[in-house]
């Protein structure tokens, strides 16, 4: 089978809703499998779920993220960017479906999520993207992408500068 590019043939991206089937999920880490299987659908929960489906309407989840907070609410939370709050981004969760691990996923979905939170930096002062890698080998990939380590932290973060400079090299390549 030949690997599928993302970008020609983007899978679907929308919030987790009723129609996905999230018990045939398995990233290979029981917990990360649990967040999806027991997230609420709440639109006012705390955090909000997006999933990856091969094509619009299906009910397969190939992937998925969620980010606190999430981009659409602070595009929504008027109040806070009249008060000037200056949020920090955190992706908490993102997971590929084991079949489809090593296929570029994971690269394709960081990359929506980078457009996101900039669409959201342009009514919200966002000051960077956060996350902490699960293991080495992730920790390796998110350094390749241009994260950077926290000092005296575990965790990684992408100042807004460089999500913008990312967007812009992909949009001219
Ligand atoms: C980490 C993960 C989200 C990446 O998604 P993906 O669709 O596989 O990503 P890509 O194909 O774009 O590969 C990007 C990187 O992901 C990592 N990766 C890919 N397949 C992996 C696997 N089976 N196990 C661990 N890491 C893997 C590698 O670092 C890879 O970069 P490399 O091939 O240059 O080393 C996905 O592999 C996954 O869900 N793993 C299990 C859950 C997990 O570890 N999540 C960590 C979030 S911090």
């Amino acid at each position: 089978m030949s690997a599928r590019d993302w970008w020609e043939d983007p899978p679907e991206i929308v919030l987790l809703n009723e129609r996905h089937d999230r018990k045939s999920f398995t990233c290979g880490q029981p917990a990360m499998d649990d967040f999806l299987r027991t997230a609420p659908l709440n639109p006012h929960a705390e955090y909000k779920v997006w999933v990856a489906t091969p094509r619009p309407g299906s009910s397969e989840i190939l992937a998925y993220y969620a980010m606190h907070p999430d981009p659409i609410d602070l595009v929504s939370e008027e109040e806070s960017v009249a008060q000037g709050v200056v949020t920090v981004v955190s992706v908490e969760r993102l997971a590929t479906s084991m079949h489809y691990q090593g296929r570029g996923l994971g690269d394709f979905l960081l990359a929506t999520i980078i457009d996101q939170v900039i669409e959201a930096s342009e009514v919200h002062p966002i000051e960077a993207l956060t996350l902490v890698p699960l293991n080495d080998r992730v920790r390796a990939w998110y350094l390749r992408l241009g994260f950077l380590p926290t000092p005296g932290r575990e965790g990684l973060f992408l100042p807004l500068s460089t999500l913008r400079l990312a967007r812009a090299s992909r949009l001219a390549e």
